[in-house]
């Protein structure tokens, strides 16, 4: 089947109540370790790079690596997601070369530091909104602003110095059109989230729901959600590594946010966790060896089983087989028929 629309597959998970994970790449393994995870519990997937994976990699490079993927494993939906785009151009640049999906995260400005106002938000992502529906690309926005740093992109901070507030949630989707909407609850992107394991004060899902309940029909996104487990810091650390005592996202409060609303979720830095500690490992155990394979072929399937994990706890495996990929080319007419607006975008009062 053909790359799916972000759009089609979200709006499939909404039908099926379970969120899908959106897995972060950077290089051949990771595009593997998913594709092995996704064929064994059956699961769609979205792939997404973010701008330094797409520079890191070199942009033909990793396209044509997912285009493998979807050649290889026909039987598994999968779009093509554009993480964190900075700009109008950094999403026609992926629009350009074959996405179906990129998130315009206009709540910073174009430096990927310094927060955005609300206005701004607005205009450039309903430019980037105009553009990509014409094509049939589905858009994903930002309100609010999220915590951390990820490759250079981010405000910094904890996550809870910009909270998305609910009303401005609604004018956002109103004014913007966007498919799905990450909102800023607390988390932050990285392995440093949260210094005990996370409570109400500092992890937002009262906000959540708060949002969910004003635009039922809008597909919700909770980035930063890696849940860095503590047997993959250990992994690291009894093998020369120098991580500090942290706590990622539970997979309940995941899962809760899933009830209600939150169709994607975000992980990258479990995977770059399981990688690393695996990858040390090897090198920790076997000094003499020299070949990348010994250590990347136990990287990726460290991170086979965490996203296979992930993939079972969000809901998303056993759907692979609900549904065949309808091209970008007929999305594009739903959006221009209007057949593909969300109806009521707000709940009545
Ligand atoms: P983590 O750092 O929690 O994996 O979040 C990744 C993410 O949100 C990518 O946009």
């Amino acid at each position: 089947m053909p790359l799916v629309s972000m759009r089609q597959l979200l709006d499939e998970a909404a039908k099926g109540g379970y969120g899908v994970g959106a897995f972060n790449v950077n290089d051949m393994e990771q595009i593997q370790a998913i594709m092995a995870a996704a064929k064994d519990t059956n699961s769609p997937v979205i792939i997404q790079a973010s701008r330094g994976a797409r520079s890191f990699a070199q942009d033909r490079f990793l396209f044509h690596l997912i285009l493998a993927a979807n050649e290889l494993y026909p039987e598994i939906p999968i779009a093509m997601h554009q993480d964190h785009g900075n700009s109008f151009e950094t999403c026609k640049s992926a629009i350009d070369l074959g996405y179906t999906s990129v998130m315009m995260d206009g709540s910073l400005k174009e430096d990927g530091k310094t927060p955005a106002s609300f206005e701004e938000n607005v205009a450039v992502t309903k430019r980037v909104v105009d553009f990509a529906h014409e094509r049939g690309v589905t858009v994903e926005g930002e309100i609010g602003v999220l915590g951390g740093v990820e490759d250079g992109h981010g405000a910094g901070g904890t996550g809870l110095e910009h909270v998305t507030d609910p009303d401005q949630a609604v004018e956002f989707a109103e004014k913007t059109g966007v498919d799905a909407l990450a909102i800023a609850i607390g988390t932050s992107h990285g392995a440093y989230k949260f210094t005990k394991k996370p409570d109400g004060s500092v992890l937002k899902m009262d906000v959540l729901i708060a949002i969910h309940k004003r635009l039922p029909n809008t597909h919700l996104v909770m980035h930063g959600s890696s849940s860095v487990p503590k047997d993959l810091q250990d992994v690291i650390n009894k093998y020369g590594g120098k991580l500090k005592e942290t706590w990622g996202v539970p997979v309940e409060e995941i899962q809760l946010g899933i009830r209600n609303g939150v169709r994607k979720v975000n992980v990258d830095t479990d995977n770059r966790l399981a990688m690393t500690g695996a990858i040390r490992k090897v090198l920790w155990e076997t000094p003499e060896k020299f070949d990348p394979r010994d250590y990347m072929k136990p990287a990726r399937e460290a991170m086979q089983k965490v996203v296979a994990q992930r993939m079972t706890q969000f809901g998303q495996a056993g759907h692979a087989g609900d549904y065949k990929a309808v091209s970008i080319i007929e999305i594009a007419k739903g959006y221009k028929d209007g057949s593909l607006k969300t109806k009521p975008l707000v709940a009545a009062k």
